[in-house]
Formats: C-alpha cells, structure tokens, sequence
C-alpha cells in the first residue's frame, strides 16, 4: 500500500511517500529557519505564506524521486491538528486537491501522534500501551497511547515547551537560532568537575509527589539571572548546567509517569530528541530502571516530516479512518481524526 504524507503545521513544508508504513519511497522537506531567524521564533504569518510557496515543488519533487503517479496512490495522509491554522489550511487544501482530482482517501491526522509513528521508518513495531515521550519547539508532554489514533495526556507543560527553552537561551547567550543545536554543541565543550554542584536551581521543585507536569520558562530567567550576575562564566558551562536542570525534569517526570500509569515502555519524540546528551541520558535511565524506550536515531525523523504522517497515516487508514473534503484543521489537538 502507498501513502503520501503532508505536514505543514509549523515551519517546515515537507511530503513523503511511505510503502506499507514502513518504508520510505521518498522524503522531502523545505525547513523555514533562515526565514524566521531574525525574529527568533516562528512568525505565523510568514510560515503559511512559505508553505503555500513551496508545497507544490515538494509535493512534485517527492514525487518524482519515489517515481510514482497520483494513480499509484492508496490514500493521503495529512497534519490537522495541532498547529498553526494557515499553515495546517494549506496542507489540508494539497489532500483535498488530490482528493478532488483522484478521489484518493484522505486520513487527517494528529501530528503529535506522527511524531511517535515515526520510529516505525526505522523498523520498530510500537507494542501497545506505551508512554509518548514529545519535546519539541512546541510541545513538552507526556501521552499514554493505547493504540494509534488514541492518546491520554499524563502531564502537559504549564508553559513554554523545551525546545522553546531552549531557542530562548541561546539568545541569551547570544548564540544563533534554533537554539537546540548550538546550546547542544557549546555544552559539549564543557568537562564539569568531579561531584560540581549545579550551578541553576531544580524545575518544579515543589511539584506534588504524583504529578506529572513540565515549565520550562523557570530556567529561562534562572539563566538570565546567572548570567547577569555571574557574566565571566564561560558559555560551555552554562549551556551545560542549563542541559543539566532542563533534563533532570525529563528524567523526573518520565518515573512518575511510569509510577501512575504502570506503562513501562516508552516512544521519545520531537525535535529535541535530536540532542544526543538526552537521548543517551534517556537510554542509561531506561537501563536503570528496567524501561524499554525507543527513540529514533535518524535525526530527519525527529523533526516535522511527511513520512511519519503517511505512516500513522497507513494504520489509520487500515483501521478504516478516511475522509473526503469535509474535514476541518484546527490549531489544538482534537480528540477525533476528523
Ligand atoms: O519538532 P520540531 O522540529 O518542530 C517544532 O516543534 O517546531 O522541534 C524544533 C525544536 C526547536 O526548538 C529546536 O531548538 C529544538 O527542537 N532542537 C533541539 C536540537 N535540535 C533541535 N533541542 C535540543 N538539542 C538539539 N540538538
């Protein structure tokens, strides 16, 4: 079975083509981060703009590269929910295009679910129920996930998302946008001493002992503070401390959620998870405490991409999930597929 995917619920237009939602046939992305730069953020309005430029080349380059027609096509899967809703009409408008032309099904799907649907392109098989670890430039949440199509919040953020946290240090610091990459390769420079004491205070400290829950905009002025006070301390450190404190609640929070819900696998997705001090962190706590976790090592399945929505596309489709053009966008994430 082919599926093409389309997500254009942020910054990045991109279309994939997935067999059986598994394989890869082909995979295109156009990244907006050299347009939204200089406002250290995405901009909305220039996102949906960006992605009605470009959509009709990805779509035709994906294509290409996979070497199929619209004819070959069992059905398009496309990011409704959550995101930003110009840029989400934009995409769903390409399906309802196709749908138009090919009467080709479409699936609408959530796109935080395609996130965790995305470890099935590098041949992993989810075993159901598991937790869903998100962290990304908009998301920092954990999900119990009983099947695909189907997810329960354990603990949301209260305010900024990690990856936020992380785009907003860096101006701090004065390093480029997105701040991910950059605060990742400064820290790396960073050896702490043996035993150093963390130079930022614990997030959420005074969280009740069963919540599950995250706030990142904390460390953002904790850092802001240190550095106004402390100026003479080198870059390296601070992004390794701040790396340090944010992660310390990530690990928190994965064993309460693990404690509440007895689910002890776990799906890490979302931009973040292309940090690798995380991700080896995340698999050295699974080990210690007996977790299987599962995230993916392609760092282009990490980010927002067309593949994992045709793949979460595939098995909603199998379950009998499709639409024609009655299907709406919306910028929060909805409980039904359409
Ligand atoms: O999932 P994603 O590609 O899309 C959005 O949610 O928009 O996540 C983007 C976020 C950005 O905030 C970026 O700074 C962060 O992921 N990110 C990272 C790394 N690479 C990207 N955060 C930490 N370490 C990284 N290596």
């Amino acid at each position: 079975m082919i599926g093409l995917g389309i997500e254009s619920s942020c910054d990045e237009t991109s279309v994939g083509i997935v067999k059986d939602g598994t394989e890869i046939l082909s995979l295109k992305i156009f990244t907006q981060i050299d347009l939204h730069k200089p406002f250290r953020g995405v901009v909305p309005e220039i996102a949906s703009r960006s992605h009605l430029e470009k959509i009709n080349l990805v779509l035709s380059e994906s294509m290409e590269e996979a070497g199929i027609g619209f004819e070959d096509l069992d059905y398009v899967a496309v990011t409704r929910s959550p995101g930003l809703t110009g840029s989400l009409m934009i995409g769903a408008q390409l399906a309802r295009c196709i749908h138009a032309v090919f009467r080709t099904p479409i699936v609408p799907v959530c796109h935080l679910q395609s996130h965790f649907a995305a470890l099935q392109l590098e041949g992993v098989q989810p075993i159901f129920p598991t937790l869903g670890l998100l962290l990304s430039g908009g998301n920092s949440a954990i999900y119990r996930i009983p099947e695909f199509g189907r997810m329960e919040t354990v603990g949301d953020t209260m305010d900024d998302a990690l990856g936020e946290a992380f785009d907003k240090v860096a101006g701090l610091l004065g390093l480029p946008y997105p701040g991910g990459p950059a605060i990742e390769e400064e820290a790396s420079k960073y050896v702490p001493e043996e035993g150093e004491k963390d130079l930022l205070p614990p997030l959420l400290r005074n969280l009740e002992q069963d919540r599950v829950a995250f706030s990142f905009s904390g460390v953002k002025t904790a850092v802001a503070h240190l550095i106004a006070k402390r100026p003479e301390l080198p870059v390296p450190k601070v992004c390794y401390h701040f790396q340090n404190t944010a992660f310390e609640l990530v690990e928190r929070n994965l064993k309460r959620a693990v404690a509440v819900t007895g689910c002890r696998r776990i799906i890490a997705a979302g931009g973040v998870l292309a940090n690798s001090t995380l991700k080896k962190r995340l698999r050295k706590f699974a080990e210690k405490n007996y977790l299987e976790l599962f995230a993916p090592d392609k760092k282009i399945l990490c980010t927002d991409n067309g593949a994992m929505v045709a793949t979460l596309g595939y098995y909603l489709f199998q379950k009998g999930y499709s639409t024609g053009l009655e299907f709406t966008v919306s910028p929060v994430r909805q409980e039904t597929y359409v």
